[in-house]
């Protein structure tokens, strides 16, 4: 068994609830891998505030701050090699990677979708839309995926999939809310598996 502490970035947009439940999760079951950090788009959010109480360091990045993609690109890379970073995890982070970054992070890039995958998923499928679609189509039941990100939108190995059920009544608030709650156990299983398999 390696002793080397895994380093994780977590990179998010919004609330952090999945960043959380990892967080508390990596804690509670004591595993060889620590948060150390939170990279985001957006100046100010829940998850940049979360990581700022817990003493992770925190990256602000976006496309705007740089004049080509390959100069994101450059700087994101920076970022994470500065932090000896060893697995990306995408959390509720609303924009596409560059193609290096994907490229140097080969099979270390996780990301959490909240559908079953592969069906809703793909370009324009974030956020309540999923739900939207999901309660469109007539589903039966929905769920959450957590897969490995390749240069395609949620195209990537299956690591992991739950099941949640669609009832007569859902809005898609509340189906959104429902699968939420599932993500929130799915993410750190399928990362202490993840993380079992690069560890042993
Ligand atoms: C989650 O539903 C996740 O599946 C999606 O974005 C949402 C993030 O929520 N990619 P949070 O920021 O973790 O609360």
């Amino acid at each position: 068994m390696s002793t080397h502490k895994t380093r994780l970035a977590i990179f998010c947009s919004g609330s952090g609830s999945n960043f959380q439940a990892i967080f508390h999760s990596l804690k509670k079951k004591q595993l060889n891998a620590e948060i150390v950090l939170c990279l985001s788009n957006r100046s100010q959010c829940g998850a940049i505030e979360f990581a700022r109480q817990n003493g992770i360091a925190t990256v602000h990045l976006t496309e705007k701050q740089f004049d080509s993609l390959d100069d994101f690109a450059a700087a994101m890379l920076e970022c994470i090699r500065k932090q000896s970073i060893d697995i990306i995890l995408l959390a509720g982070y609303m924009r596409k990677l560059p193609d290096n970054v994907v490229a140097a992070f080969q099979d270390k890039i996780i990301n959490i979708h909240p559908a079953l995958l592969p069906k809703f998923g793909g370009q324009g499928m974030y956020g309540i839309y999923v739900h939207t679609a999901v309660l469109e189509a007539g589903e039966t039941e929905s769920g959450a995926t957590v897969h490995l990100v390749n240069e395609e939108y949620d195209k990537g190995k299956i690591l992991m999939q739950r099941h949640v059920p669609v009832l007569p009544d859902d809005t898609s608030e509340i189906l959104a809310a429902r699968v939420l709650e599932c993500e929130h156990k799915l993410y750190p299983d399928a990362l202490e598996k993840f993380l079992a398999g690069q560890q042993s």
